[in-house]
C-alpha cells in the first residue's frame, strides 16, 4: 500500500496456495497480474479482475511486487530464469517449501540480479489465506518487509520478518513443521485402533483435541528445559515413555494394526536412557536428537 492506493502485485504460480495468494490480493483491491506455465489456471482469477500476463517477464514487469509460489526453490529458478533482468530495483518474495540451503541460493540469485528478496512461508493451508490470524513468516531484506508489511498482511494477519537472513523461514518452517507427519500419523493410528473395534474415528476427535490442547500446554516448558540444559525437574520421565513403549506391540498384535513406525521413535527413548536421561524429562531427547559438532 502506498498511502490509500493499493499496491500492484504480481503473483507467479497458480497451484492451489499460488491461486489463493492471488485472489487475496484480488479480493483486497490490489492491481493484481498473474502468471502460471499452464496459463488456463489464470482464468478463475482474471473473472475475478486478475490481468494474465503473456509471459513471465511481462509479469515481473507489471508490479514492484513480486510474489511467487511454485513447488520448489529450483522451479522458481528455472521459471524466472526469462525474466532475470527484469528483477533489479524489484522486491520478490518467495513463498514456497523448501530447505534453507535452497533460500540461501534463491537469495544469491535474487540479490546477484539486483532484486530485494525477501523469501516466506505460508503456515496454513489455501482456504485460510487471508485470515486475520493466518501465519507467514518470512527472512531477508528488512526494508522490503516494512515497505510492503500491509500489503502482505492481506494474505494473513499474523505476519511476521524473523531476521535478515533469507533462509530463516525455511528453517523455521521446517523445524515447527517437523511435528506435523508424527502428529497426524499418531491420529491415524488411533483411527485405526477404533476402528479395528467397529467405532468411528469421529469418535476420538474431542479427546484428541484435548491431547492436542496438553502437548501445546507442555511446549514453552520444554523449550525452557532444552534451553537451560536442565532435564532433571522430570513432570514426564524418559523411564515412564520407556514403559509405555512395552504397549505398543500389544497393542499392534491385539488391534491388527501396523504400529512400526514407532519402533525409531521408541528406539530414540531407549537411547535416551542409555545415554543417562533415564529420570531426566522426556524433553532430554533432544541431547539424542542433537549430534556432536
Ligand atoms: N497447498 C498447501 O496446503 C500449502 C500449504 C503451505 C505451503 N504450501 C507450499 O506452497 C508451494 C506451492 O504449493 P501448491 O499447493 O500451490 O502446489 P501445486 O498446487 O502443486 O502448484 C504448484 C505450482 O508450481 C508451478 N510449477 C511447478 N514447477 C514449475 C516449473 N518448473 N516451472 C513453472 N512452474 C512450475 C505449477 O505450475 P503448473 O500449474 O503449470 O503445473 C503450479 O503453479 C509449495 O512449496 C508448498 O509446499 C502449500
Amino acid at each position: 500500500m502506498t498511502g490509500n492506493t493499493p499496491t500492484p502485485v504480481t503473483v507467479i504460480g497458480l497451484g492451489s496456495m499460488g491461486r489463493a495468494l492471488a485472489e487475496a490480493f484480488v479480493d483486497a483491491g490490489h492491481p493484481t497480474t498473474v502468471w502460471n506455465r499452464t496459463p488456463a489456471k489464470a482464468a478463475p482469477l482474471v473473472a475475478k479482475g486478475a490481468v494474465h500476463a503473456g509471459s513471465v517477464r511481462a509479469a515481473v514487469e507489471a508490479s514492484p511486487l513480486v510474489v511467487t509460489c511454485l513447488t520448489t526453490f529450483d522451479d522458481t529458478l528455472s521459471a524466472l530464469e526469462p525474466a532475470a533482468a527484469a528483477l533489479s530495483g524489484r522486491a520478490l518474495v518467495t513463498l514456497n517449501s523448501g530447505s534453507p540451503a535452497g533460500a540461501r541460493a534463491m537469495a544469491a540469485w535474487a540479490t546477484g540480479r539486483d532484486a530485494r528478496f525477501l523469501a516466506g512461508a505460508v503456515k496454513n493451508v489455501p482456504a485460510a489465506v487471508g485470515a486475520p490470524d493466518t501465519l507467514l513468516y518470512y527472512g531477508g531484506d528488512r526494508t522490503v518487509f516494512d515497505e510492503y508489511e500491509t500489503t502482505l498482511k492481506v494474505l494473513g494477519g499474523d505476519t511476521v520478518h524473523l531476521g535478515a537472513e533469507p533462509d530463516l523461514a525455511a528453517l523455521y518452517e521446517m523445524a515447527v513443521g517437523g511435528m506435523l507427519l508424527p502428529a497426524l500419523v499418531g491420529f491415524f493410528q488411533g483411527a485405526a485402533i477404533v476402528r479395528a473395534r467397529g467405532l468411528e474415528a469421529a469418535s476420538t476427535v474431542r479427546f484428541a483435541e484435548k491431547w492436542l490442547d496438553m502437548i501445546k500446554s507442555l511446549l514453552p516448558i520444554y523449550a525452557r528445559e532444552i534451553d537451560s540444559g536442565d532435564y532433571t525437574d522430570a513432570a514426564s520421565s524418559v523411564n515412564l515413555f520407556l514403559a509405555g513403549a512395552a504397549h505398543d506391540e500389544e497393542l499392534a498384535a491385539e488391534t491388527n494394526v501396523d504400529a512400526s513406525w514407532l519402533a525409531p521413535l521408541n528406539d530414540l527413548v531407549k537411547r535416551a536412557a542409555e545415554a543417562g536421561h533415564a529420570d531426566h524429562s522426556i524433553s532430554a531427547l533432544t541431547e539424542v536428537l542433537r549430534k556432536p559438532e
